[in-house]
């Protein structure tokens, strides 16, 4: 493949993508801080560590596999597969940014590292049945044609590997009691209409707003599900972040650890999605 096919518009915030059909605008230079803050808060550190355990976790890592990051972003998730598992690890990334990023964080990182690649999810740089895993953490919103990246994934994958997705659940337990709240606030009582993006609204850099329900139907349509992990409850809702950082640790950490309990048998409320299968035979 050309290695890199979008180097006329490298450095520009937003992509643009010739296809056959017309001109596609599609976001490239993201990061998860619009939607879940990075490691700043407890609850937000447990979200991100039990996340990306959850996902590395459900590629079924180990030495010799084969296992691809699709929007690899920074890199950070398959430099720590490939240190942790031993696995080759194939980062594929469309942005230059991001890129620019992971090899500023690779020149850091001692042993053994990933391999990066340039590449769209939707149009996978790779032969059919290459990888016995494939993951995409906290991205797939992030994509134009989502559908056709999944079934990227799957085709990528050899029958009885791993596919694995996880994305932030927009209608979860916190979405829905945050929203619920303002709506009798603010309809009820009267109160100002808040200002700004609440964690409940989707970011304007998403193109789709993910809930269990579209997740396993867009999923299932190249995978057949065999695990849906819940993760984390109670993320982002009014005060929540102040009250868990009040506590002190070790109650914190049994609150967090029960309601990621609960999020585990009520994968539709958590904060996040994590689904695992392996590519449909019938898959096109
Ligand atoms: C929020 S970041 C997530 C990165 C990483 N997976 C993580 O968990 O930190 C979203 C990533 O999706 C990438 N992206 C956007 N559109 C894409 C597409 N169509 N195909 C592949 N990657 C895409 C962006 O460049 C960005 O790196």
């Amino acid at each position: 493949m050309d290695t890199d096919p979008w180097a006329r518009f490298r450095g520009a915030g937003v992509g643009f993508r010739l296809t056959s059909r017309a001109m596609r605008v599609v976001d490239l230079d993201r990061d998860m801080s619009d939607v879940i803050p990075t490691g700043t808060t407890r609850d937000s550190e447990f979200l991100f560590e039990r996340m990306t355990r959850a996902t590395l976790d459900a590629t079924r890592p180990a030495p010799g596999r084969r296992i691809l990051d699709v929007a690899s972003g920074f890199g950070q998730d398959a430099i720590a597969l490939r240190a942790s598992s031993g696995a080759d690890v194939i980062g594929a990334e469309p942005s230059a940014r991001m890129m620019a990023w992971t090899r500023f964080k690779s020149g850091e990182t001692e042993g053994p590292l990933p391999e990066w690649v340039r590449g769209w999810g939707d149009a996978l740089p790779f032969a059919d049945d290459c990888f016995d895993g494939a993951f995409c953490k906290g991205a797939l919103d992030h994509f134009d044609q989502p559908l056709e990246a999944i079934g990227e994934m799957a085709r990528v994958t050899r029958p009885g590997g791993r596919v694995v997705l996880a994305i932030a659940n927009f209608d979860s337990f916190s979405c829905r009691a945050a929203r619920c709240a303002d709506d009798v606030r603010e309809g009820a009582f009267g109160a100002e209409v808040a200002r700004g993006r609440r964690h409940y609204d989707v970011p304007a850099d998403h193109f789709t707003r993910y809930e269990l329900g579209l997740m396993r139907e867009q999923a299932s349509r190249h995978v057949v599900l065999e695990e849906v992990i819940g993760i984390s409850m109670a993320w982002g809702f009014p005060f929540w972040t102040r009250a868990v950082q009040a506590l002190p640790d070790a109650l914190a950490d049994r609150i967090l650890t029960f309601l990621d309990g609960a999020a585990r048998k009520l994968p539709g409320l958590a904060d996040v999605i994590v689904l695992a299968g392996r590519p449909r035979e019938d898959s096109d």
